[in-house]
């Protein structure tokens, strides 16, 4: 009973210390005691973060073969290997809470760790490279400028780097759809159909409204969350619409108008049933991006033995 009750103390103790740290706004560190509750909550969301990074990859690479010139080529190429570098400063981060990268990569190929939905839709036309630039890249950006202040030390210093590269993705997707926008009909009405395809996937991107948010409680209170989904929404559209104005475009929603009293943009009933319905599984690609994972995950199993057998003779070769 008593060794009990010294626990309940040292739990109380820590739990007291860490939430001071976090109320004067200190960085939480590996090797700082943490509530487990925080600690999974990170797990979840830094792996989660890492996969969609690297899933990501895969509808862009679907262009590169066909990109319309060399400059626009490379420029994608650049795009997506600094999204494979996301991933890697992710699992990095989310390794100093004690998790190995394989089995974070065991958990997304079993289907008990996501990504982001919105890499569950396909990339039809060379104006999708453009939307996904302009409205995923930018949506991920007000997403990653507000975890730049998140508690956690290596997540909110991977997002620093992160969003240095993510403001370059945002524009090159933006200069396809502006110079589509100045091209033939053809070009104006594909750079349109792409808008109206991935609008409504990127407002989906922020998560359920704050009243249907249940994790959301503690990750504020921690200081993992700095910002709510629908004021991080509110921001992405406030800024997104004045950027689809200047080059032409009309955001594929009816109700959308400035709320003269708020000064923001109201926005028309978001279709959660269609995000459910892909999050569970159910999107037009989600089977395609899995299994091209795990595809490519076993066709390297080669390098990463390679790379242990390297590691184990440097170790031996140190020893002597
Ligand atoms: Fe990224
Ligand atoms: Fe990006």
């Amino acid at each position: 009973m008593e060794m009990v009750e010294k626990a309940d103390h040292a739990q109380a103790e820590m739990l007291k210390n860490f939430e001071e740290k976090i109320n004067r706004g200190d960085a939480i560190e590996p090797k700082d005691r943490m509530p487990d509750g925080y600690r999974k909550h990170l797990i979840r969301q830094i792996s989660q973060h890492a996969h969609s990074e690297v899933i990501g990859m895969q509808p862009e690479g679907n262009w590169i073969t066909r990109a319309p010139s060399l400059r626009a080529k490379q420029i994608l190429l650049a795009k997506i290997q600094d999204e494979g570098g996301h991933g890697l400063y992710l699992y990095s981060a989310a390794e100093t809470l004690g998790i190995s990268r394989d089995e974070m990569i065991a958990l997304l190929h079993s289907g008990k760790a996501k990504y982001s939905s919105i890499f569950n839709y396909p990339t039809l036309t060379w104006a999708d490279i453009g939307a996904i630039g302009w409205l995923v890249d930018g949506a991920a950006i007000v997403n990653q400028v507000s975890l730049q202040r998140t508690s956690y030390g290596p997540y909110s210093r991977a997002m620093v780097r992160i969003c240095k590269e993510e403001s370059f993705h945002q524009r090159q997707g933006y200069e396809i759809m502006a110079k589509m926008m100045k091209g033939t009909i053809d070009q104006q009405e594909m750079a349109q159909d792409a808008i109206n395809r991935w609008w409504w996937p990127s407002l989906m991107m922020f998560g359920p409204h704050d009243s249907e948010s249940p994790r959301s409680g503690d990750a504020v209170k921690w200081k993992i969350k700095r910002h709510t989904n629908d004021e991080l929404r509110q921001k992405f559209i406030d800024k997104t619409v004045q950027q689809a104005e200047v080059i032409g475009l009309t955001i594929p929603d009816k109700d959308l108008k400035c709320n003269e009293a708020t000064g923001h943009y109201d926005h028309g009933p978001i279709d959660w049933d269609e995000f459910y319905r892909v999050i569970n599984g159910n999107g037009p690609c989600n089977k395609q991006r899995m299994d091209h994972h795990k595809k490519v995950h076993q066709d390297g199993a080669w390098v990463r033995a390679a790379a242990e057998a390297y590691r184990q003779k440097k170790e031996k070769q140190s020893l002597n």
